[in-house]
């Protein structure tokens, strides 16, 4: 397991497969602001890649994401879109409802960051969120993302194009441990 100073980054486990469809993936505004596709409902027991992870898969990594006390479920974050040639990744993440406003956002980017730096030896991280999305870009902001661009009417969600704000980190700028 990675480990930040609240959360831990662990594999997918069965159990959290029912906990993330049901808090996550079945919330229609969050999954539709979240995937950058269209929501659609995952069927019970489906290998839907959302939940069900492929280790045989070499471009993304998905984690669930613990509290380090008491290891409870709190969400996903996943290390995706990895190119080993340029050394380039994206990083994503979502927490469950109740979990959300309490530090571990900020936490979880921090562990991806160390996980995509250290582990795996990448040069830079890439985050997209929708520019209306205050938390995900203050959690990126703190652990030093500079914000690089506005992909305009990027995004269509719930019937309205949407802003997205591109963000990156270079590996020689990151500071692990300080967090803005
Ligand atoms: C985005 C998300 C991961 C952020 O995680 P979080 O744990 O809620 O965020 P944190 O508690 O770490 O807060 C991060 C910062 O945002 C600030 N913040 C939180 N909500 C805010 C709001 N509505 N407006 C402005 N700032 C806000 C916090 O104060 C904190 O700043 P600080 O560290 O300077 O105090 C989480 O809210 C989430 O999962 N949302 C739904 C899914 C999603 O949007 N995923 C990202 C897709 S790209």
């Amino acid at each position: 397991m990675l480990r930040g100073s609240k959360v831990g980054l662990r594999a997918r486990h069965e159990e959290d497969i029912p906990i993330l469809r049901a808090e996550l993936y079945n919330d229609v505004v969050n999954a539709s602001r979240a995937e950058g596709g269209p929501w659609r409902p995952i069927t019970p027991g489906s290998k839907d890649p959302r939940l069900v992870v492929d280790d045989q898969a070499q471009g993304s990594v998905p984690f669930s994401v613990v509290e380090l006390e008491g290891g409870t479920l709190v969400g996903t974050a996943t290390l995706w879109g990895i190119d080993n040639h340029n050394r380039v990744a994206h990083i994503g993440l979502g927490l469950l409802p109740s979990s959300r406003g309490q530090g571990y956002g900020s936490d979880v980017v921090a562990v991806l960051c160390h996980y995509g730096f250290v582990v795996r030896g990448l040069h830079r991280l890439q985050i997209e969120t929708l520019a209306d999305n205050a938390p995900m870009l203050r959690s990126a902001e703190r652990n030093g993302f500079v914000r690089e661009g506005v992909l305009r009417s990027s995004a269509w969600v719930m019937g309205e194009f949407l802003d997205e704000v591109l963000l990156g980190l270079l590996a020689q700028d990151w500071k692990p441990g300080s967090k803005a």
